[in-house]
């Protein structure tokens, strides 16, 4: 076994095989990942989009190590109740777009996906509509690795294809067109009113990420068209479910991504940077529209962990950060700086284009990325960067230093001299 290697043999990592030797790592700080062979790597995922204040934020770590002391964990259930997810859901309904009434908790953002998804069942079952049980999505949707979720998931998204007939999959259509500035024309939704037109009768709701598509390769588009989506749910009596599991929490420079379209969705699902890359939580955000009838009665989910006591004292640390407003200028920064030094890709052979919103940023290629040999190479030049299909992402925390950021980006054009040719 070389050096700083360690032998995973017996574990399963996110969408690996069994039995592989990996690098181990032992720390993690602000935008660092420390490893055991003394190298430390730069790291450009944000911890797949959750550590927005990068790692070990000291605030959230005071406020864990206090909760920790105290009560990690009581069982969210019958006549005890605890604070930190109390607060945690007055504070989410109230900062959330649109008029919310209150908030599951749950341990994942697809498990978040999962409680929107019963929700609307919920919902329409108490409205005396049961036929409404089916669910539209874009046809290069990602939400999750939960059956429910996978079954947003579009038939392009080869990696669920083995699943494919345990779970009813959504009813398709067109993916929002590309661009963030592209002019709407009605013609844009024609796949998705040519759906609503036939089978809306059989539609519980559409889930969609709001203005760009994450896993899709970084995909933005357009506020108009996500708006005049959000008026097609409602014109058809399909509810509009929001799943800002990735783009939620500052990093598309608004506070939840639905705002720069004035969207308000009728169930909004979180996870991610809702505990700002600590511990996993998720909460789906169910609008008064669709709380006043669900209530009456029990909702049927519920699970051991459920609403974790730790775990919302971290998110409840990450919205006391939120709240000082400082991201809004260091998203600014960070953002400036990035979309200038990655400018020179742009020369690059085979590079494309750049994407961007806030700080999220995918540099295109004219084809598909070689992803495992790209992260191979990267951790050669000391980052840990990702990629999806023919997008190279870059996704940088806030109060990262701006030298930290030119390494970034410096490594980033260096792997792309080659990587579309
Ligand atoms: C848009 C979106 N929804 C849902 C999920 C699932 O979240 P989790 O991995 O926490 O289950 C993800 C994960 O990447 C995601 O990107």
């Amino acid at each position: 076994m070389a050096a700083g290697m360690l032998d995973a043999g017996r574990v399963w990592q996110a969408y690996s095989s069994l039995g592989k030797s990996t690098l181990q790592v032992v720390g993690s700080q602000g935008v660092r990942v420390q490893l055991a062979d003394n190298r430390t790597l730069l790291d450009g995922t944000m911890g797949w989009w959750a550590a927005l204040f990068g790692y070990r934020h000291p605030d959230i770590e005071a406020a864990m190590q206090q909760q920790l002391e105290t009560l990690p964990h009581y069982p969210f259930y019958s006549e005890l109740i605890h604070e930190p997810a109390v607060k945690l859901a007055d504070r989410l309904v109230d900062i959330t777009p649109g008029d919310m009434a209150g908030v599951v908790f749950s341990e994942s953002g697809s498990s978040a996906i999962e409680v929107g998804m019963k929700m609307a069942l919920q919902y329409w079952q108490l409205k005396g509509l049961s036929r409404k049980k089916r669910f539209a999505a874009p046809s290069n949707s990602f939400h999750g690795d939960t059956f429910g979720a996978m079954s947003l998931c579009g038939p392009d998204n080869d990696m669920f294809g083995r699943y494919a007939g345990v779970a009813e999959p959504a009813l398709f259509f067109s993916p929002p067109p590309e661009g963030r500035d592209r002019p709407f024309t009605q013609d844009d939704l024609a796949s998705v009113r040519a759906l609503f037109e036939s089978r809306s009768e059989e539609i519980a709701a559409l889930v969609i990420e709001p203005l760009l598509q994450g896993l899709a390769g970084l995909r933005p588009y357009s506020c108009e068209y996500l708006a005049a989506l959000r008026q097609l749910c409602a014109e058809y009596d399909v509810l509009f479910i929001a799943d800002e599991v990735a783009v939620g929490f500052a990093k598309t420079g608004s506070l939840f991504a639905c705002e720069q379209a004035n969207v308000e969705p009728d169930i909004l699902c979180l996870g991610k940077t809702l505990t700002a890359g600590t511990v996993s939580l998720g909460a789906t955000v169910v609008s008064a529209k669709v709380a006043d009838v669900t209530r009456q009665e029990p909702f049927i989910h519920g699970a051991t962990y459920m609403a974790n006591a730790l775990a919302c004292t971290a998110a409840n640390a990450c919205l006391d950060l939120l709240e000082t407003g400082h991201w809004k200028n260091e998203v600014e920064r960070i953002s400036t700086q990035v979309k200038g030094e990655l400018e020179a890709c742009l020369d690059l052979p085979g590079v494309k284009h750049i994407r961007n919103i806030g700080l999220l940023f995918g540099v295109c290629g004219d084809k598909s990325l070689d992803i495992a040999n790209f992260r191979q190479q990267a951790i050669d030049q000391g980052a840990v960067l990702r990629g999806v299909g023919n997008t190279a992402m870059l996704v940088v925390p806030l109060g990262t230093d701006p030298d930290d950021i030119s390494q970034l980006t410096g490594t980033m054009k260096n792997l792309l001299r080659s990587a579309f040719v």
